[in-house]
């Protein structure tokens, strides 16, 4: 199976919100990644659930929506509402991961975490089960456009072998996927490439895509 692509919302050109989201669907992405921050639990502020939903009558993909919140258990719900269909929230964030989690299943929705570069494996282990998606950071969360961070490698490295031993979760980076590091990705194993300035700035997003789905 070749990798699924995720775009990230917020590299693109707002101002052309419709036309970006075409674009994005006819390029061959698998769904798109929107990026939530709170300006508390990262040093930036993005959109809330009303651009959320906005966004979810504009396209038919499947709506990523990755929680850069301090306390995601407060907005679980106005975010599953918006129409999202994988919701992510951070572990280093102040929730209790039981009480997202079931949050997130109750409505109906598939469950997501995500580490920052510094944050290991293992604070993971009591919930390993439960999780659809594992977002790995590849650079601090708060910008698009940041230069990946190498030693997370072995953190996807591990979890990929932990995936092996039987788990459902699929793997997704995020952060600092580029031209250099995108093909070692997807050559481990990587289930999902998320990518924000890499897609949204380049001249031919179908190509890229099809390139990273090695279907050329
Ligand atoms: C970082 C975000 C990422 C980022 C991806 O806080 O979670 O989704 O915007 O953008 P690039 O690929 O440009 O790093
Ligand atoms: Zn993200």
């Amino acid at each position: 199976m070749s990798v699924k692509i995720s775009p990230s919302i917020i590299a693109a050109d707002f101002t052309r919100l419709r036309e970006e989201l075409k674009s994005t669907e006819e390029a061959g992405a698998d769904m798109l990644h929107l990026d939530v921050m709170d300006g508390v639990f990262v040093p930036n502020i993005t959109f809330g659930p009303m651009i959320v939903e906005a966004i979810d009558r504009m396209t038919d993909l499947p709506l990523d929506t990755h929680l850069m919140l301090i306390e995601p258990h407060r907005y679980v719900e106005n975010f599953a509402r918006a129409g999202s269909d994988i919701i992510t929230f951070h572990i280093e964030s102040r929730s209790k991961p039981r009480v997202v989690i079931k949050m997130i299943k109750e409505l109906g929705k598939k469950v997501g975490v995500s580490l920052n570069p510094r944050t290991p494996v293992r604070v993971l282990y009591p919930y390993m089960d439960e999780f659809d998606l594992i977002l790995v950071m590849g650079v601090n969360p708060g910008f698009y456009g940041q230069k990946f961070i190498p030693s997370v490698l072995p953190k996807i490295e591990r979890l990929l072998e932990i995936k092996k031993t039987g788990f459902k979760f699929q793997l997704s980076v995020d952060g600092g996927v580029n031209s250099e590091n995108a093909r070692r990705l997807v050559d481990m194993g990587v289930d999902i490439l998320v990518t924000g300035k890499y897609f949204y700035s380049s001249k031919d997003r179908k190509a890229l895509v099809a390139h990273l789905k090695n279907q050329v």
